[in-house]
């Protein structure tokens, strides 16, 4: 019988609950199927031992789990993946750090998934492999004689070539990846931007809906990944009585909310959306003590240098924020570095007026569509929401749409979503809401591994 192998550098926790959508869908995906789920176990030992590898049973899912070197991490993580590529495919060639042995590590580090992986598979295993950490696995995998269906799903953006092929062993990569049979993006401009290197880099040529090159043939194309909506709304109408969130509200005593949520990342425009409103309080001085901004953000790869500069410049714009214009009965940015659970999330953006979604480069940004499917249909909140985020292909219909380095414009789109009346409200998210049921998440996976396999696979069980 055929069975699913999802692949992922961040696995969910075997025991655990999961919470988020992605990890709800891909186990759903795997319990329908039965299946193996593989990735890195969290867990590092000495560069002189052999990294370990456990796998559990549970249900009809077997996790497999492998350690890292301390020197894997370092040149695999938080080297190749986090220092050289999240930077490049976000265009932060400024940013972009590349070290011939990092990018050694990063290879080491897929053979030994694919070797660790390959005596697992079983003729007719249907591998979905995700993310930049794992782009040459597929590529591993064939060497070790694997010759079924193997996919590729990229989480966030593909850059343009002029930006792609400024990584050294760029062709390399583009290269190890035509082993997939189906190559999946956020947008369908990322896909654009992946086949133009394609063309630019190899011998490669489309065919029909194909790409071929030499003597492999594949497709690549847009699938926008999403979020549980139905279980969102749920949460969320759910949520009001939770204890956390009526102390939030009585906190606010009447002021309107804005809220930001995103791990502590550049990608995420975190010091340019804190100026935006700062530039709001200063074009629109009546409203201080009427609004209160809640940003938050969970510290996140901290041990690469670019993370803890970030961590230090958002400190000391939110410090300077408060300094300035502070109350002693009026805090203007609530700045918090923790992680909340979804029910708590769900509960606040609720009680938001305003979701601040504004990424310099993101995507898809499931915030954006969480915050949506939140909101109470008779009051919901507004979306401001960056033009260069993912989500902006299926919420540009009903959010206010930002340059994100502008922040005149983001003070501005402030103010206007703050002033929206009801109807308007309403029209806007009755419009979002429509293009988030149309596809949830366990649309994204269905409507994936059907192209992968090229038929249905036994997928119903996964929610409608
Ligand atoms: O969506 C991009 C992504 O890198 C995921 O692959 C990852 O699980 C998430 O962001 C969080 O990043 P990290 O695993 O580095 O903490």
């Amino acid at each position: 019988m055929s069975r699913l192998i999802v692949v992922s550098n961040r696995v969910p926790q075997p025991g655990a609950p999961s919470t988020g959508g992605l990890a709800v869908a891909l186990r759903a995906a795997l319990e329908a199927e039965g299946g193996i789920w593989m990735g890195w176990s969290g867990k590092t030992c000495p560069d002189d031992e052999d990294p370990g590898f456990t796998l559990h049973q549970n249900g009809a899912i077997t996790w497999a789990l492998s350690d890292l070197t301390e020197r894997d991490l370092a040149e695999y993580y938080q080297g190749f993946a986090n220092s050289a590529l999240w930077p490049l495919f976000h265009y932060r060639l400024g940013l972009t750090e590349f070290a011939r042995g990092d990018s050694a590590g990063y290879h080491r580090v897929n053979r030994l998934f694919a070797e660790r992986l390959a005596g697992m598979v079983r003729p007719g295993d249907l591998t979905w492999v995700h993310d930049y950490h794992l782009l040459p696995l597929g590529s591993e995998l064939r060497t070790r004689g694997i010759s079924g269906r193997i996919g590729y799903f990229h989480h966030i953006p593909w850059p343009s070539p002029d930006v792609f092929l400024a990584l050294p062993g760029a062709e390399r990569l583009l290269q190890a990846m035509t082993a997939y049979d189906l190559i999946g993006f956020q947008t369908a401009v990322d896909a654009q931007n992946f086949e133009a290197c394609l063309l630019r880099a190899l011998p490669a040529r489309r065919q029909g809906a194909d790409m071929v090159c030499g003597t492999r043939r594949f497709r690549v194309g847009a699938f926008p990944i999403s979020i549980d909506t139905a279980g969102f709304e749920r949460r969320a109408a759910q949520a009001a009585g939770e204890p956390t969130l009526r102390r939030m509200r009585a906190s606010l005593t009447g002021q309107r909310l804005l809220i930001g949520v995103d791990r502590l990342d550049y990608t995420k425009g975190i010091p340019e959306r804190i100026g935006g409103f700062r530039r709001y309080l200063s074009d629109y001085p009546d409203q201080a003590g009427q609004v209160s901004f809640l940003q938050i953000a969970p510290r996140s790869r901290s041990d690469v240098e670019q993370y803890e500069a970030l961590e230090r410049e958002i400190a000391t714009l939110a410090g300077q924020l408060a300094g300035e214009w502070g109350r002693l009965d009026w805090t203007p940015l609530r700045y918090v570095n923790r992680a909340f659970g979804q029910n708590v999330l769900a509960g606040l953006y609720r009680q938001a007026d305003v979701a601040l979604v504004t990424p310099l480069r993101d995507g898809m940004n499931l915030v954006a569509k969480e915050f949506v499917a939140s909101q109470d249909p008779g009051n919901p909140g507004a979306l401001v929401l960056s033009r260069f985020a993912g989500a902006v292909q299926e919420l540009g219909n009903g959010a206010i749409v930002v340059n994100p380095y502008d922040q005149e414009a983001i003070a501005q789109a402030i103010s206007r979503a703050l002033a929206m009346p009801l109807p308007e409200r309403q029209s806007r998210h009755t419009a979002m809401m429509r293009s988030l049921r149309a596809n949830t998440v366990f649309d994204w996976c269905r409507t994936y591994l059907t192209a992968l396999e090229g038929h249905e696979m036994g997928l119903e069980k996964l929610p409608a």
